[in-house]
């Protein structure tokens, strides 16, 4: 009778990064990208033992004998750039923040002139040349998940609408109504959002009436783009009936909310200070909501994918051959091809000069793993 392997050590909430096979190999339990839940870790029981993440953590940098690298000095280095400048994001968290404070506080009225200059400075940085090496999120943390969450949803809209060639006027009110979207979560009790026990049926429908509420605040706003409505009303709304408000026809929505619908989840899963313990890195975030593409609009989880890529630009990547190297740029022709820059030797020793390798012409060298320690 063969060995039982070792149990696999999890913890809930982790992103599998590799798939998880039976004993004799044979039989795929559990796809990559699998998120660990309490039911699933006890349904492996054979297989996995669940630990706190803290050890598991530990446990991965003990098995990693790559000297510790700073990430974002490595994407420095290699001149990844922010989708917009630090002034220009200050001044548009600043024109947000002011704004939600208003809505928070139920003052009335509100203007919106002060965020549309701001969205306006942002939309006129956002690179529109799609081989720009861009850091796809800023890692600042806000107090407040919520307004980084909305912060982030609009310069990536206007980022993807951009890269998609939408007509400019398109792009201000995506990344603007990106920037509301959950503005009605502020008539949410924090003591809910932060709650780490399960909600009430009452709880959980407050929670759920944040659409709707959302939908009411921004009405009042003269000017409002009718964009910026549905989408505060529209961005929890799936394809097959499992969102929310169930007053909301998914067939009723304009293209551009079904594509906040996918960059709203895509933040979500990816947000290091997001409502999961252990957020997805960026290429897992792409995996997982490929996984549950019959939620989205077909156009619009192909958009940002194509956009985005499997890879997405600033992963970085193990290869067979041991060497780690970060994704450049994505080829059209095959997403899972990307071109890397090389940055670590298989010693874990940095690359001294230059190499860019393209996947698509390596035929020695294929992407083994996604490397979300580094
Ligand atoms: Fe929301």
């Amino acid at each position: 009778m063969a060995k039982q392997r070792e149990k696999i050590e999890v913890f809930e909430g982790q992103v599998l990064e590799n798939a998880l096979l039976s004993d004799d190999g044979g039989t795929v339990l559990c796809k990559a990208g699998t998120i660990m839940t309490p039911d699933l870790i006890r349904r492996l029981s054979n297989w996995v033992v669940r630990v706190e993440p803290g050890k598991k953590k530990q446990d991965e940098d003990e098995r990693t004998p790559v000297a510790r690298v700073n990430r974002d000095e490595i994407l420095r280095r290699l001149e990844f750039e922010e989708i917009v400048s630090q002034k220009t994001r200050e001044r548009a968290e600043s024109s947000q923040g002011e704004f939600f404070d208003k809505v928070r506080a139920g003052q009335g009225g509100l203007s919106l002139d002060a965020i549309e200059d701001a969205v306006a400075a942002m939309v006129e940085e956002t690179p529109d040349d799609p081989d720009v090496p861009v850091k796809l999120f800023e890692m600042k943390q806000h107090s407040s998940y919520m307004y980084q969450h909305c912060m982030e949803c609009g310069v990536m809209g206007s980022f993807i609408a951009t890269n998609l060639k939408y007509p400019h006027k398109d792009v201000m009110g995506f990344a603007m109504a990106l920037m509301l979207h959950d503005v009605g979560i502020l008539t949410v009790p924090d003591a809910v959002l932060t709650k780490k026990t399960a909600l009430t049926a009452e709880e959980w429908s407050l929670v759920r009436g944040h659409s709707e509420r959302g939908f009411e605040a921004l009405k009042k706003v003269p000017g409002m783009d009718p964009l910026a409505l549905m989408t505060a009303m529209g961005h929890h709304v799936f394809a097959d009936g499992s969102g929310y408000p169930e007053s909301v026809d998914f067939n009723d929505l304009p293209p551009l909310v079904h594509l906040a619908v996918v960059i709203n989840d895509f933040e979500t899963l990816t947000a290091q200070h997001g409502p999961f313990r252990q957020a997805a890195n960026l290429h897992d975030g792409v995996s997982i909501l490929l996984r549950y593409r019959h939620r989205y609009h077909p156009t619009a989880i192909e958009q940002f994918v194509r956009v985005i890529g499997f890879y997405p630009i600033s992963t970085f990547v193990e290869l067979n051959t041991g060497e780690t190297g970060v994704v450049v740029r994505n080829n059209p022709d095959n997403l899972f091809l990307p071109e890397i820059k090389m940055v670590l030797d298989p010693e874990g020793a940095e690359f001294k000069k230059e190499i860019i390798v393209n996947l698509l012409e390596d035929n020695e060298r294929r992407i083994t793993a996604v490397r979300s320690d580094l």
